[in-house]
């Protein structure tokens, strides 16, 4: 999967692969900070970081809360020099819902001994979602800038915070001699994007929020750099100040304003909590037009008086709460509906939406999860959304949670364009133009050009050289990749048929296998040995191989069984109609495909399905030009056989076979061999460990013999 090119990942591979290398990265950084026991080496591990920054670029909605791309190593702060703040920089307690509000004003009026009905001014406005930062000035010079850190001691970032434009060098008016200005650094969304785009031209990894961003600028050796990065700041505190300027939050704000720095003009005062409230929600509703980040909205006592009486509870301020958004929700244009194909052939709808913030990370991609969600049905049949479905052009409400893929949850009907058409989910297959079905009962529409699909490739060629399949030895997943992506007509594998005409094409081509990383003559030769023994596979494992839909190995097996030769099951797939409508009961051919023994309608409806698409037929003959598969024997007369007839259970360690084995072995025998041991069952067969299933036998009283006396009774 890592080889995959970044561009050619799903969104949910790239969810995936992302989860993956987290879980990577974290275990190398271990072995080397912790253990000084790297297991790989820098390139490969510096590989790893690249390869997740470049996915986090094209998917910044799939940012995990422990990516890697945000843990820098140990020791960053190294870098920067240090500053005790002399007031130290707390943090917020949370509420997230109205109830915690009124929580907070009960909390504050008991703590003050206030009465329900005294006055009690509080003050409202956005948590900006950025960075925050102490700037001290000293007879109205700044003189020295500092992140937050752990609270009592930050970075000094002095010089960088000089080169941005909203901090000033000299306070204007009439500033205290000793003050500390704090705020937050944020980057607005239309610089971020702009910074974003010049990173894509340059080839540079992108960030994946413009928090990122702003932290990323600041936090720079050169000031240049920070410079050259558009950054802002809104000052909504203080910390020491010989003298403070007002009585109250909103005055010193105020007087902040008045000293030359931006403050936010969505601060205001209010008497209840109604009144904050409903500012909270003004504010959400706002959210997405402010052109900044915010993640919920701070409360703050306006009375210094009281915010010295109720002062801190360890790290957070008891006059201040954050109340934080509810579940990370934004609205935007649908633009598009694009449909990608998984690695099994299932076709997922993804929203391509115009950008939009959802709890500060940028959203361009959303899932829509498949045909019935956009039309408004939900799982068993459920009415979603009112019934509303979901088309181009309409308004969306997009939601985020933790690292679940963004999805798309509801539209603004009274925002619907007058021309927008209900989506038409595709019937064939983007990726190589193949029929795509979706099977009665099934949510998810598939691709049948299972052979052909460039989606699917690696997948159904990694299937067709496995072990149960065509056991091809040499060609393992790597491999299979690596020829998949040659572009050399000699050497590329894209389909089974390529496979076996390897060998011919590298004879008469410059391009050797064997001057390849990983390939010597020897193992080239070994290769092509390989390949040529399995040009007479068996029918069943030839059938597997293939990859069809429902035929797993037993329904291969079973298939084979009753056809003989591949050519006749083709011929009768081909053929055969199924039922159009309920009452009809399809045509002959259909028929006797449903009537193979242990064959029901959806294995044949796969199977018709995967030989009337003209793609897979084609494909076939490809591969029949090479490989001819070996004709069926018919099974041993079952009479012949003292297991025919008998369901087995096979349990236990097996010595001289594996499961597998052991169970085509059974078949072979005309015997059922089944998973789990019910009333039902004739015999068990119980290697060593065996253990609930060899207990419920003997409850049950049904004979369990060893492995030598299975043998032994088969004859062999
Ligand atoms: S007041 C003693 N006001 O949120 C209280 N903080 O989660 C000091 N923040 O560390 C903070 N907007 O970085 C305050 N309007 C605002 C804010 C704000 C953003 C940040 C700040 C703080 C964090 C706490």
């Amino acid at each position: 999967m890592r080889e995959k090119p970044v561009d050619a990942l799903t969104l949910e591979d790239a969810a995936e692969e992302l989860a993956a290398l987290a879980g990577e990265i974290a275990h190398h950084d271990n072995l080397y900070y912790q253990n000084d026991a790297p297991e790989i080496d820098d390139a490969a591990y510096d590989a790893l970081r690249q390869r997740n920054l470049a996915i986090e670029a094209r998917f910044p909605e799939l940012q995990r809360a422990d990516t890697p791309s945000q843990t820098v190593g140990a020791g960053v702060s190294e870098k920067f020099g240090k500053i005790t703040h002399s007031v130290p920089m707390l943090s917020l307690d949370n509420a997230f819902s109205d109830e915690d509000v009124a929580d907070f004003a009960r909390r504050v009026r008991r703590f003050l001994k206030l009465s329900d009905d005294a006055p009690l001014a509080i003050t409202a406005e956005p948590k900006i979602d950025g960075l925050s930062l102490s700037l001290r000035y000293e007879k109205g010079k700044l003189v020295s800038a500092a992140t937050r850190g752990d609270g009592s001691v930050g970075e000094d970032v002095t010089a960088n915070a000089r080169v941005v434009d909203d901090i000033p060098h000299a306070l204007t008016g009439d500033a205290p001699d000793i003050f500390e200005v704090r705020g937050e650094v944020y980057m607005s969304h239309a610089d971020f994007a702009a910074l974003n785009a010049g990173r894509t031209e340059a080839g540079l990894p992108l960030f994946a929020n413009p928090r990122n961003a702003a932290a990323g600028s600041l936090r720079q050796l050169d000031p240049a750099v920070t410079r050259a990065r558009p950054l802002r700041f809104f000052a909504y505190a203080w910390g020491e100040a010989s003298a403070v300027p007002g009585q109250t939050q909103s005055e010193v704000v105020e007087a902040i304003g008045r000293f030359g720095f931006p403050v936010n003009d969505l601060m205001r005062r209010f008497d209840t909590i109604e009144g904050l409230i409903g500012h909270y929600h003004h504010i959400e509703l706002i959210r997405a037009e402010l052109g900044y980040d915010i993640d919920g909205v701070v409360y703050k006592v306006d009375s210094l008086a009281l915010q010295k009486r109720l002062g801190f509870v360890s790290r957070f301020p008891r006059w201040a709460i954050a109340h934080k958004f509810a579940a990370e929700k934004a609205m935007t244009v649908l633009r598009a509906i694009e449909i990608q194909v998984g690695r099994t052939g299932a076709l997922t709808p993804v929203a391509k939406l115009d950008p939009v913030t959802v709890g500060g990370v940028v959203v361009s991609n959303a899932t829509l999860h498949n045909e019935d969600y956009i039309k408004g049905i939900g799982q068993g049949g459920a009415i979603l959304r009112e019934g509303r479905d979901i088309r181009v052009g309409d308004t969306v409400i997009v939601q985020r949670a933790g690292d679940v893929i963004p999805q798309v949850l509801d539209i603004v009907a009274e925002r619907r364009p007058a021309d927008a058409e209900p989506f038409a989910f595709p019937t064939t297959c983007p990726a190589c133009g193949s029929h795509a079905v979706r099977e009665d009962g099934e949510v998810v529409t598939r691709c049948t050009g299972g052979l052909i699909c460039p989606a699917q490739a690696v997948e159904r060629l990694r299937h067709f050289v496995s072990r149960n399949a065509l056991d091809i030895e040499g060609l393992g997943d790597k491999q299979v990749e690596f020829f998949f992506e040659q572009t050399d007509p000699s050497l590329r594998i894209a389909s089974p048929a390529d496979i076996f005409t390897l060998e011919k094409r590298q004879a008469s081509s410059l391009t050797r296998l064997e001057n390849f990383d990983g390939f010597g003559a020897r193992s080239v030769k070994n290769l092509f040995d390989a390949i040529n023994a399995r040009r007479r596979p068996s029918f069943s494992r030839f059938l597997y191989a293939l990859g069809i839909r429902h035929v797993g190995e037993t329904n291969a097996r079973r298939l084979a069984r009753h056809y003989l030769r591949f050519d006749d099951l083709r011929a009768a797939a081909e053929a055969a109609e199924p039922p159009v409508e309920r009452k009809d009961r399809g045509n002959e051919e259909w028929q006797a495909l449903n009537a193979v023994d242990g064959i029901g309608a959806i294995v044949a409806g796969a199977v018709v399905e995967f030989f009337h698409e003209a793609h897979n037929r084609e494909a076939v003959d490809a591969l029949l030009r090479e490989v001819r598969p070996e004709e069926e024997i018919p099974p041993v007369a079952d009479t012949a056989s003292p297991v025919s007839g008998r369901t087995i259970v096979f349990t236990g360690a097996l010595e001289r076979m594996s499961r597998h084995e052991a169970k085509a072995m059974a078949e072979e025998f005309g015997a059922k061999s089944v998973d789990s041991v019910s009333r039902k069952t004739d015999l068990v067969v119980a290697g060593p460990g065996a253990g609930s299933k060899l207990k419920k036998a003997q409850e049950l009283g049904i004979e369990v013999i060893d492995e030598d006396a299975w043998f032994k009774l088969i004859g062999r």
